[in-house]
């Protein structure tokens, strides 16, 4: 019953993607690579100082690849840099099949963990979280004005 509503949960995300796309002027810029199948996604961020302003995403790939990124982007919309850091390395822990995961802090994103069974999708889950934390890593001392350019950076799964 839970691993139907979990299923419903992530088809919803793949059908109807939330945030799919460029923000305008990102602050941050950054790109996930999963070598096993050479899936892309990128991640463009705005902030207001560190909070997450604007967030979307675009590139191929899976179904839970684009599931996991629509989720992403709904969830950490509104969170400071170091709390959406936070919930990176709770979603890769659950991934992971950590006990030690509050499981309802994670909400929606619970519905992820289903992909555990298929450890060879775990990347595929993990694309736009792991881009995230490398985006997130570059990005957090740069300033909107600081220059024309955001910051990129490229993370590939191992
Ligand atoms: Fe490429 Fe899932 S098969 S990201």
């Amino acid at each position: 019953m839970l691993d139907n509503l979990y299923r419903e949960i992530i088809l919803d995300h793949y059908r109807s993607p939330k945030n799919r796309g460029e923000v305008e002027d990102p602050d941050i810029r950054t790109k996930g690579v999963n070598p096993l199948c050479g899936d892309e996604l990128e991640l463009t961020i705005q902030l207001d100082g560190d909070l997450i302003h604007g967030i979307k995403f675009d590139g191929h790939g899976c179904s839970i690849s684009q599931a996991s990124a629509s989720m992403l982007t709904e969830r950490v919309r509104g969170l400071r840099l170091s709390e959406a850091g936070k919930l990176v390395e709770m979603v890769k822990e659950m991934l992971k099949g950590s006990t030690e995961v509050n499981l309802e802090e994670l909400g929606d994103l619970e519905a992820l963990q289903g992909v555990r069974n298929f450890p060879v999708r775990i990347k595929c889950a993990t694309l736009a979280w792991n881009a995230l934390k490398v985006g997130i890593e570059d990005g957090a001392n740069s300033h909107k004005h600081a220059g024309p350019d955001s910051h990129e950076t490229v993370f590939t799964e191992h």
